[in-house]
């Protein structure tokens, strides 16, 4: 099937230079085209260019698709999500209006392990109904991409209960959904007291049983104070390697925990929150294949400090960023406020920001070869918005839903 797209009023995020991230001063060139067009075949984009030249391709057997004007954008790419979860928890968002931490609450038990009660209590089906929602709200708020965390089950049944409900939900949907293991998320109830031995468990039990059945893409450690060591992270990550997972790291969110270390030493994939990094941890980053993630909706949740993604850009590093979709400290998937939270909280310029939620936030999902720009070759998922005045407008206008269509592997969702 050949889909055109014409009329575009400006495609962005455009690559012909075949990059998997952008780093440094790279992230301020977001490539376009005004009065564009288009070509896609069989979900993959194979040419675009300028209006000019359309009168050569169009054919009766395509379906063309009239931009009117509007921009089009490479669909989002979240790479940090918790989007499979049990209910809601907006009596702890009351608990932190009152004055309360979000450390306070998880050591009250709350947090983590109260979604892990109610994850435990709900069926699969159940689980996977109310994912679906809120995966079909993030499409049509313009995400192409996502990366989904277990986590909430902590011991081994749940959490492969969670896998397999993130596995149907990247075979029901269009959506490009990768998957991470995240059993060090909390210590599971019934180990309360015996952190050592929990880890034991996820390294003996846990992991091999994830890897028999093929059900996560990477692992993920929450390395933070009064969550896990650097020390267990490490462990965790070399035994995950040996079944050929890497590690994208919760890291430095809480405290200067030494997250972002042992994810280099290993070489994760990405270390993500980051509101606590120094500069020291800049320096280890740099040249390292780990992508730093900031998730700025956290840190407006929790009115907590932002991830220093100006001082990393200017450093040279690639910046990706994610949404951290979750029932505790990000309720919302809304790449789009994640962006402009991006520019006016960490000073990102506005086309750094689009390429951290797209390029390199595919980057820090370890697909950036085939999402997360316009290039020939790469899968055609982006989406249409209004016309608009400029690329700036994007973030600018904070609450304005631009997209008007979104198609994801080529198809209209
Ligand atoms: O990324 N920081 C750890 N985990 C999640 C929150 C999980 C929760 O509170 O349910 C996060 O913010
Ligand atoms: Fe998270």
């Amino acid at each position: 099937m050949t889909l055109l797209v014409k009329n575009i009023g400006t495609l962005a995020g455009i690559d012909e230079d075949g990059l998997t991230r952008r780093q440094g001063a790279q992230m301020r060139q977001l490539n376009c085209i005004d009065q564009a067009w288009v070509l896609v075949e069989d979900g993959v984009i194979i040419d675009f260019g300028e209006e000019d030249d359309i009168i050569l391709l169009e054919d009766d057997t395509m379906i063309v698709v009239d931009a009117e004007g509007g921009m089009v954008l490479p669909s989002w790419c979240d790479s940090h999500t918790h989007i499979v979860y049990a209910g809601s928890r907006e009596q702890e968002f009351v608990d932190k209006i009152n004055g309360l931490s979000y450390a306070e609450i998880a050591r009250r038990g709350g947090g983590i392990l109260n979604s892990a009660d109610r994850l435990h209590a709900m069926s699969e089906d159940e689980l996977y109904e109310q994912a679906m929602h809120r995966v079909r709200e993030v499409i049509a708020k313009g995400t192409g991409a996502i990366e989904i965390k277990s986590g909430y089950g902590l011991n081994t049944e749940d959490e492969l209960k969670m896998l397999r409900v993130i596995r149907r939900i990247q075979q029901n949907t269009r959506l490009r959904v990768v998957s991470t293991f995240l059993g060090a998320h909390a210590v599971g109830r019934a180990y309360a007291g015996r952190q050592a031995d929990y880890v034991d468990m996820l390294i003996n039990e846990m992991l091999p049983a994830v890897a028999q059945e093929h059900l996560a893409d990477y692992v993920d450690v929450f390395c933070d104070e009064g969550f896990f060591t650097p020390e267990e992270t490490g462990r965790i990550l070399e035994k995950a390697l040996d079944y050929g997972m890497r590690g994208k790291i919760h890291g430095q969110e809480l405290a200067d925990s030494g997250g972002v270390e042992v994810a280099v030493k290993h070489c994760a994939l990405s270390v993500d929150h980051l509101e606590s990094m120094t500069d020291r941890d800049i320096e280890l980053l740099r040249g390292s294949e780990t992508m730093p993630t900031a998730l700025p909706g956290t840190s407006f949740f929790l009115n907590m400090p932002f991830a220093p993604a100006r001082k990393m850009i200017e450093a040279g590093l690639g910046v990706a960023i994610a949404s951290d979709y979750n029932p505790g400290s990000t309720p919302s998937g809304d790449m789009k406020f994640a962006v402009s939270l991006a520019c006016i909280k960490m000073r990102l310029q506005p086309a750094e920001a689009i390429n951290a939620a797209t390029i390199n936030s595919a980057y820090a999902m370890g697909i950036s070869d085939s999402y997360g720009s316009i290039a020939k070759g790469k899968v055609a998922n982006f989406f249409i918005t209004e016309p608009l005045p400029s690329v700036d407008f994007i973030p600018y206008a904070y609450t304005t839903p631009i997209i008007r269509r979104t198609f994801l592997a080529g198809e209209e969702f």
